[in-house]
């Protein structure tokens, strides 16, 4: 069987193709509560590159991509629920898993990305200038409203200002600046209908890092998604992220707690005052085949104080340890492999091999919860099959950044359930279809 390597789809937005909706050949219904998920650069997604980079770029491109996604998160501080801006600092983000909603009334269809560590959710309204062609036309909407200053959802918008008394406010995400007015529309996600749902609807974007069609936050801040339909949903939902892998690309997005797994395994869910949106667990240990490695707890501690610790994430790709507890799952790895490996490196990665391995498996040791990873979850392959890397990279070395992320790759075929009430997150195998 030819395998298709990620790598190879995961291009730069400036490859996207300009058809805007899903494929015709991927067009279903979501059902009930459950919304299929889309990796942006399936063969379902308008958003898939038109052009192909080689390989290595392509790495050296996500190794990028993935520097600034951490910068992201380790910005998140305190007091910024809305919008984490690191002032004047640059930080391009492109969450990597899209869900289609639909806004108004009539329903309009949009491609939004889903991005468990962001509150927000913004939404290209029509007329919006230096916005992508597929907008939400507002104007054709008949249960749209702009919030006035006066609303208590503007209070929780960074520096609003009032033209002619409507909640507006101006922000940067990545390298781009976004000027939206605060306004409310009927959402529906799948075969529910969510009256009144609060949203950013950008009326000026300039860059190129804001999600075309728009971003659902998933994380748990006051205007995040779940805050909007905790009586609907609970504060429940779960993913399956498909691997990149497959061709057929679509996994699901559970949301509420009807219908999810029974038998899974769960682990506590905790919340860090110094970056309240994230999704924080007690990792505390990893093993490499049976050997549990030697890392000192320091490595995982949780800390209120400085927001350290270890968070499951959507939007990074692939999982970032700090640097003890990297450069010991690294050395363990490379030793079971074999020293007759030579070990070379690829941008981001250190541990790459020109010849076949034989790998063992890799286990995150989390409190009551041991995850066990096959191969696919942390191997990546270069399309003609001849070089491998161990996927998982050291956290950037900075004070600000003592965080452990559980990247998507990691996370693929596998269901994760963040059940918010119960402050506990699951995780079972799962092939994600
Ligand atoms: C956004 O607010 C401006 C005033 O700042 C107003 O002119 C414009 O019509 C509003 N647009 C939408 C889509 O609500
Ligand atoms: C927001 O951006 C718009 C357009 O770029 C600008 O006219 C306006 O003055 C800005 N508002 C604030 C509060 O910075
Ligand atoms: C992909 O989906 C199509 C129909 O949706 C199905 O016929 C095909 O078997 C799937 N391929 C794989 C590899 O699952
Ligand atoms: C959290 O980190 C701070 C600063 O490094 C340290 O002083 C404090 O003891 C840590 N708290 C815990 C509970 O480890
Ligand atoms: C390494 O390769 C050499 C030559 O092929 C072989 O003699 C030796 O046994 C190998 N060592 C290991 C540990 O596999
Ligand atoms: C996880 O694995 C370790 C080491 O193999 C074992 O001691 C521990 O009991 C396991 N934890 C759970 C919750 O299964």
């Amino acid at each position: 069987m030819k395998e298709l390597s990620f790598l190879s789809l995961l291009l730069p937005l400036l490859f996207l193709s300009t058809a805007q909706g899903l494929e015709p050949k991927c067009e279903s219904q979501d059902q009930d509560s459950n919304l299929k998920v889309y990796h942006v650069y399936s063969h379902c997604s308008p958003f898939k590159p038109s052009k192909q980079l080689s390989w290595e770029e392509s790495v050296l491109e996500m190794a990028k991509k993935d520097e600034a996604r951490l910068q992201y998160l380790t910005s998140l501080v305190a007091g910024k629920s809305v919008v984490p801006i690191a002032s004047g600092r640059q930080i391009i983000q492109s969450p990597t898993y899209i869900v289609r909603a639909k806004i108004g009334t009539p329903p309009q269809t949009l491609l939004m990305a889903m991005d468990t560590s962001n509150d927000v959710a913004w939404i290209p309204c029509s007329g919006c200038v230096g916005c992508g062609s597929t907008l939400f036309d507002n104007v054709m909407s008949t249960s749209y409203k702009s919030l006035g200053c006066q609303s208590p959802q503007c209070n929780q918008v960074p520096n609003p200002t009032c033209p002619a008394g409507i909640c507006s406010f101006n922000l940067t995400y990545g390298g781009s600046s976004i000027a939206a007015n605060l306004s409310q529309d009927t959402i529906a996600l799948a075969t529910d209908s969510v009256p009144g749902y609060t949203f950013g609807c950008i009326q000026k974007t300039a860059g190129n890092s804001v999600p075309p069609q728009g971003l659902l936050g998933l994380s748990r801040g006051p205007l995040s998604l779940l805050a909007q339909t905790d009586n609907l949903y609970k504060s429940t939902f779960s993913y399956c992220l498909p691997s990149f892998k497959s061709p057929n690309f679509s996994g699901s997005l559970r949301l509420g707690p009807v219908a999810q797994p029974i038998r899974i395994k769960y682990t506590s869910l905790l919340k860090n005052p110094r970056r309240s949106s994230l999704y924080y667990v007690n990792l505390v240990g990893i093993r490499v085949g049976r050997r549990i490695l030697d890392i000192p707890p320091s490595a995982f501690a949780f800390n209120a104080t400085t927001g350290a610790g270890t968070i499951f994430d959507s939007g990074t790709v692939f999982t970032r340890l700090v640097e003890p507890a990297y450069t010991a799952l690294r050395d363990q790895f490379r030793k079971r492999v074999g020293a007759n490996a030579t070990v070379s490196s690829l941008g981001g990665f250190d541990t790459c091999y020109n010849v076949p391995i034989v790998s063992p498996t890799i286990t995150f040791m989390f409190s009551g919860m041991n995850m066990t990873l096959v191969p696919d979850n942390f191997l990546i392959h270069s399309t003609a099959g001849s070089t491998t890397c161990l996927a998982m990279a050291a956290a950037p070395d900075n004070v600000n950044s003592v965080l452990n992320v559980i990247a998507s790759m990691q996370q693929q075929n596998h269901r994760i359930l963040f059940d918010v009430p119960n402050s506990r997150l699951g995780v079972a195998r799962e092939v994600c279809t």
